[in-house]
């Protein structure tokens, strides 16, 4: 395989993270200390100017970028490149002076004054003017650096806009969308409901929150819309960069599974994928396996944008962040786990917010690799440095790729179209956990599971699970269909196929589209449990799951029942169904899970699905975790022990890139260690 590295001129991982000289620039012996602690920490990389905008161009049209180019060549000297961003994501004072349309209005129709960050009108045609003015400013003077590595588009995009401007883009994105027939809107919309039909487009509003908030499509159209118009705000920024510096790549600092954008609508504009990580570890809620188990998820979602390379952590915390409602620091050694988990699903950069502790404002207690006290004799600056020496031990796994053969659909329209049905119960929807707990089920097997939207090709998939798919995408029921006909494995659960891409139910049985025929079931009710209700279902062999929260009664056309309820008055009906499509050498499954049961006790039938696809298992200590790299001259698994106490993973075989020496049968790891063996 090819590799793939995302900075050849590197070598190898990057490791830096977010660096604010512009608050020390009357500290010249600080910045000197900046690059010899850098170099004691093993740091390559720094993120600049994320916040510089009022440095840069303190009053209107005076520009200074001296003090920036004198920082990138010494950084660039001292072997340290430079991400660059974009300052859009805050805003100097004389701007909003100049031009208030640039703040942000609310749900409440109320205009934001200026501060904060992250709050700028995207639609305004004054921001976006002077974006770009400063960002091809910045592109013509440091695009040809050789220390420049990537643009760093603005700085984690996020939230709506209701101004005037914005409310009138939405109508024209809507009779876009619509062909400027009202009709049809009103229609997709079922406006009819409560009188709400409108004559025109100019007389939707979005959706304040003291307005219009009974009808589904509008939700559904204004979160597709706020995405667009991000993407359209990003695109500009994009473009004058692209214009001046075409061989230099664009990533944006995304925010976890963030729910008001659509992630994946972003991506294509993206030459790389990249986050910003902040578990809450060592929290009361749960263990340190499942705070890490989840971030795997989320650097799944990541990775799953972009297969064919590597993604970016973009920032993570050296030792504790300042906004949790309880600022715990990392034990030692989970900075080490947490960055190398990252590298395991298949990260080229383990970056931080932020280089060195600023002396004011809210984020002067935000951990940083360098601390109020600004040397390196400290337990974080030690656990960095460490990191730095890892990345450079394992460097070879740079620019592999993490390869799937199984999926979990996941889809932003789907969390908004779930969360927004007046139906089942706001407390124990839970869409985004319920996928969580099954995608982490198949991790413990030792199985890579990509996360990838409804309607995404799924041809290279053997397995493929669809928790709670409540809305179809155009393409989703064929896809499925014709992956299950292939001789694919599917497990769909409870709510699914309820309604359209406009929310509008199918008629004739859900799941609709033609999924009753591919599950040979109909779903005739759905029962909600109350918290404390339980009921279970029972297997030919005897297996028992416990059922909460949600149970379906199905009508049986021409499925396999597996297991019927034991509870309730259907009792004796069926709770989990197969029906299959045998052709000469394969045999396609479609699993229907008509009641919520806890992911593990669904590991006998993951278990089948994936012997049934010839996917292989792995035998994992509890504590352990494992994901593989596959690269142009090896295969590289990492094996991670989340757990406080010394385990013995077997069946290990290769060299360990970390201790150089071989592993032969077992591999011992130590409490909170790490192993990288190379085979
Ligand atoms: C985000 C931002 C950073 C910083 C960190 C603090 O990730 O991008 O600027 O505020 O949070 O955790
Ligand atoms: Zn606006």
């Amino acid at each position: 395989m090819e590799k793939r590295m995302l900075f050849p001129q590197v070598g190898g991982f990057l490791h830096g993270g977010d660096y604010n000289p512009e608050q020390w620039l009357d500290r010249p012996d600080i910045l000197e200390e900046d690059i010899r602690l850098m170099k004691k920490a093993g740091i390559n990389s720094a993120t600049l100017g994320v916040f510089s905008w009022s440095v840069y161009e303190p009053t209107e049209g005076d520009f200074h970028f001296e003090w920036l180019e004198e920082i990138m060549d010494k950084l660039y000297e001292n072997g340290i490149y430079t991400i660059l961003a974009t300052p859009s994501g805050a805003r100097p004072a004389w701007l909003d002076a100049a031009y208030p349309e640039a703040m942000r209005v609310s749900s409440r129709n109320v205009r934001d004054h200026h501060g904060g960050r992250h709050n700028h009108c995207m639609s305004s045609p004054k921001y976006r003017e002077k974006v770009t003015i400063i960002d091809r400013k910045l592109a013509e003077r440091f695009g040809k650096h050789p220390g420049l590595l990537m643009w760093h588009i603005s700085n984690e995009l996020g939230g709506e806009c209701y101004c005037p401007i914005c409310a009138k883009r939405f109508q024209d994105y809507l009779a876009d969308k619509f062909d400027h027939d009202i009709q049809k809107l009103n229609h997709a919309w079922w406006t009819t409901f409560w009188s709400h039909r409108y004559n025109s487009f100019d007389q939707i509003e979005p959706p304040f929150d003291h307005g219009e908030r009974s009808i589904m499509g509008l939700d559904l159209e204004w979160k597709r819309f706020t995405t667009w118009s991000m993407n359209d705000f990003m695109k500009t920024e994009i473009a004058v960069l692209k214009e001046v510096t075409p061989q230099i790549p664009v990533t944006t600092n995304f925010m976890e599974l963030y729910y008001e954008l659509d992630y994946r609508k972003m991506a294509g504009e993206l030459d790389v994928i990249s986050w910003d990580s902040y578990p809450g570890f060592h929290n009361d809620r749960e263990a340190l396996e499942e705070t890490m188990l989840r971030t795997a998820f989320h650097h799944a979602v990541m990775r799953s944008m972009k297969r064919e390379k590597p993604f970016m952590l973009m920032e993570s915390t050296p030792s504790l962040v300042n906004w949790q409602p309880f600022n715990k620091l990392k034990r030692p050694g989970v900075h080490k786990l947490a960055s190398l988990q990252a590298v395991a699903s298949g990260s080229d950069t383990v970056q931080y917010f932020q280089w060195r502790k600023g002396r004011g404002s809210s984020e002067q207690f935000h951990g940083a690799v360098v601390g109020h006290d600004g040397t390196e004799n400290t337990r974080v600056f030690r656990e960095v440095s460490e990191v730095g020496t890892l990345l450079k031990k394992i460097a070879p796994v740079a620019g592999s790729l993490v390869k799937a053969e199984a999926a979990l659909l996941f889809d932003w329209d789907n969390r908004w179209a779930v969360n927004d049905a007046s139906a089942l119960s706001n407390e124990t929807k839970r869409y985004d956990n319920t996928c969580i707990n099954i995608w982490q089920e198949f991790r413990k097997l030792g199985v890579e599971m990509d996360v990838v939207p409804s309607d995404a090709d799924l041809s290279q998939y053997r397995v493929v699970v669809a928790p709670m798919l409540y809305m179809l995408q155009p393409e989703t029921a064929d896809n499925l269909k014709a992956f299950v006909q292939d001789g694919g494995q599917l497990l769909a659960t409870y709510f699914t196929g309820y309604v359209d891409s406009d929310q509008l139910c199918y008629l004739g049985g859900f799941p609709g589209d033609g999924l009753t025929e591919l599950f040979g079931i109909v779903s005739e009710e759905i029962d909600t449990l109350y918290p404390t209700d339980r009921n279970h279902i029972r297997f030919e062999d005897g297996t028992e799951w416990e059922v909460k929260d949600y149970a379906e009664v199905l009508q049986v056309k021409d499925a396999h029942v597996l297991a019927s309820y034991m509870e309730d008055f259907y009792q004796g009906t069926a709770a989990v169904t197969c029906k299959e499509f045998p052709t000469d050498d394969k045999c396609g499954r479609a699993y229907y899970v008509a009641a919520r049961s806890s992911a593990d006790q669904m590991r006998s039938l993951f278990l089948k699905m994936l012997q049934d696809a010839g996917l292989s298992v792995k035998e994992l200590p509890p504590s352990v975790d494992y994901s593989t790299r596959i690269g142009e001259d090896g295969i590289y698994d990492f094996y991670m022990n989340y757990g406080t106490s010394p385990v013995k993973v077997s069946g290990v075989a290769g060299t360990d890139l970390i201790t150089g020496g071989s592993v032969q049968g077992e591999l011992e790891l130590e409490t909170y260690g790490v192993a990288v063996i190379k085979h």
